[in-house]
């Protein structure tokens, strides 16, 4: 490893750019993507369909070269250690797929024999990966009786067995119903908190939110965004206003005198038992002194800040920020 990487990033890039083709039909698919993925985060890359998230995955394991600039994973670089990346990161590509007619287990002792993993551990550590996405019961079934949802958990199964640092998959959810996405999330969160860096591509924001520690948005093949989840809301917040929602106790009339007198509040509007307040600035803790005091605190049940939607916050981003 070189000298002055910062140690605690899981990713790093740098201007890297990846075209297509030659000659006549040039795609540039990245065009200069800096992107920094935290250690121990959950990391999603949000696009539309077409934006570039397979092709720079594809570049950060390995499987494509960059056309310019430059990527480190683990600290690794991606063009000329790639070897000793793909030794520690698990990746579930785009629509993997299993052989049908060997079982769950046959099949993860196979890949595990690709990712060389020792022949004496591969069983146990097919089993384990089996475990830890819930089908050890389904081990000796054949893949052609699984649902397209376990087939998706067995692909989690199948990055698990190196037992690597880092997870890479590229759009885990498409095809699968709320429960087993919901499910995905679970696997996901237990990962993670067993240390893993997780880095996945979706074209769903809400699961961005759902999930994420940390997002980039990205478009045309370039990053329009990234930061933690909370600085992505704060910087729409502080353009669009601080929204909160005060609910009322059925029944009872909330004064809002005092809350219009607040030099920042912008708009507040009531509706049976919910009153919104919109404000250009965070009167976050100033609402909360107000409605714990008389005669607001026998009428307020809550105080809760809105977060903007992710519709509002990729409308924000791709509109320039
Ligand atoms: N092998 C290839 N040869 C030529 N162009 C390609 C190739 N692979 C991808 N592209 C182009 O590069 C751009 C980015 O594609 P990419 O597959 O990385 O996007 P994506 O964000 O993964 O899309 P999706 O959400 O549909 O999976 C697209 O314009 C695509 O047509
Ligand atoms: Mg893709």
């Amino acid at each position: 490893m070189g000298g002055g990487e910062n140690m605690s990033l899981a990713v790093e890039t740098e201007k890297l750019v990846k075209v297509y083709g030659n000659g006549k039909t040039m795609v540039k698919a990245l065009d200069g993507i800096d992107m920094k993925v935290p250690k121990a985060s959950v990391f999603g890359l949000f696009g539309p369909n077409g934006s570039g998230k397979t092709t720079l995955i594809s570049i950060l394991v390995g499987l494509l070269l960059p056309t310019s600039g430059s990527a480190k994973v683990l600290g690794f670089d991606v063009t000329r250690e790639s070897v000793e990346i793909r030794r520690r990161v698990g990746l579930l590509p785009e629509g993997f797929g299993f052989y049908d007619h060997m079982t769950a287990l046959e099949n993860l002792v196979f890949l595990a024999t690709l990712d060389g993993v020792p022949s004496s551990q591969r069983e146990k550590r097919a089993l384990e990966a089996l475990e830890a996405v819930g089908l050890k019961d389904r081990a000796d079934a054949k893949v052609s009786t699984f649902s397209r949802g376990m087939k998706q958990r067995l692909g989690v199964a199948q990055s698990l067995l190196k037992d690597p640092e880092l997870l890479i998959f590229d759009e885990p959810t498409v095809g699968i119903d709320p429960e087993g996405a919901a499910e995905f999330r679970n696997l996901v969160r237990k990962m993670n908190r067993d240390g893993k860096t997780i880095l996945l591509s979706t074209h769903l924001l809400y699961e961005v939110g759902m999930i994420c520690t940390h997002a980039a948005i990205i478009r045309e093949g370039r990053l329009l965004v990234q930061g933690s989840v909370d600085e992505l809301y704060r910087s729409v917040r502080e353009a669009k206003g601080f929204r909160y929602e005060i609910r009322v106790k059925p029944g009872s009339d909330m004064p809002l005198q005092e809350i219009r007198s607040i030099p920042s509040v912008i708009e507040i509007a009531q509706s049976d038992n919910r009153v919104t307040v919109l404000s250009k600035n965070d009167i976050g803790s100033i609402l909360f002194s107000l409605v714990t005091k008389n005669p607001y605190k026998d009428i307020v049940e809550s105080l809760t800040p809105v977060e903007p939607s992710w519709e509002e916050i990729y409308r924000f981003y791709q509109e320039g920020g």
